[in-house]
C-alpha cells in the first residue's frame, strides 16, 4: 500500500514565468491537500545535495545551475496514492512527451526546464520532504 504523501517543487522557470498560482490550482483541483508549502531558493550546495543521485549524469551541472538560479516553491502534498497520482498529473519528464491536461504540457518548456518536480517513490518523497521541511512545518 502506497503512502499518501509526495513532495514537489515548482521550479525556477515556472516561478519566474508567473505560474505559481496556475500550478497550485491544478494541484488543488486534482485533490491534493497541502501539508507544507514555502517559497525558497536552493543554494548551489543545496541543489547538488538534493540531486546527488544524478551526479554522474551528463546534465547534472546544468541541473544544479538551473535549480539554484532563482526561487522555487517547495511543498509536501497528501492524497491517496500520492506519488503515482502526482506523477500522472505532472506528465512526462520531457514536455514534448507530456499528455494533454498535465502540468508539464501546460507550463514546461524543455526537458531541463520542466516546471515541476515530483518524487518518484514513497521513500524519496519522505527524504525530499524532510530535506525542505522540519516536522513542525508539516501539517
Ligand atoms: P526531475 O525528474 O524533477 O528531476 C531530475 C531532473 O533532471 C529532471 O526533472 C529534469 O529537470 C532533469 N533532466 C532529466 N533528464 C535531462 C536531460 N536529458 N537534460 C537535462 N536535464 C534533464
Amino acid at each position: 500500500m502506497a503512502t499518501n504523501r509526495t513532495f514537489t517543487m515548482i521550479k525556477p522557470d515556472a516561478v519566474g514565468n508567473g505560474h505559481i498560482g496556475g500550478i497550485l490550482a491544478m494541484i488543488a483541483d486534482a485533490g491534493f491537500r497541502i501539508v507544507s508549502l514555502k517559497l525558497t531558493q536552493l543554494t548551489v550546495a543545496d541543489a547538488q545535495a538534493f540531486y546527488a543521485v544524478h551526479s554522474a549524469r551528463p546534465f547534472y551541472g546544468e541541473l544544479v545551475e538551473f535549480m539554484s538560479r532563482g526561487p522555487i516553491v517547495a511543498a509536501i502534498l497528501e492524497k491517496d496514492n500520492a506519488v503515482e497520482d502526482f506523477r500522472t498529473l505532472i506528465g512526462a519528464t520531457n514536455p514534448a512527451d507530456a499528455a494533454e491536461g498535465t502540468i508539464r504540457k501546460k507550463y514546461a518548456t524543455s526537458i531541463g526546464e520542466n516546471a515541476v518536480h515530483g518524487s518518484d517513490s514513497d521513500e524519496n518523497a519522505a527524504i525530499e520532504g524532510a530535506f525542505h521541511f522540519a516536522g513542525r512545518e508539516q501539517f
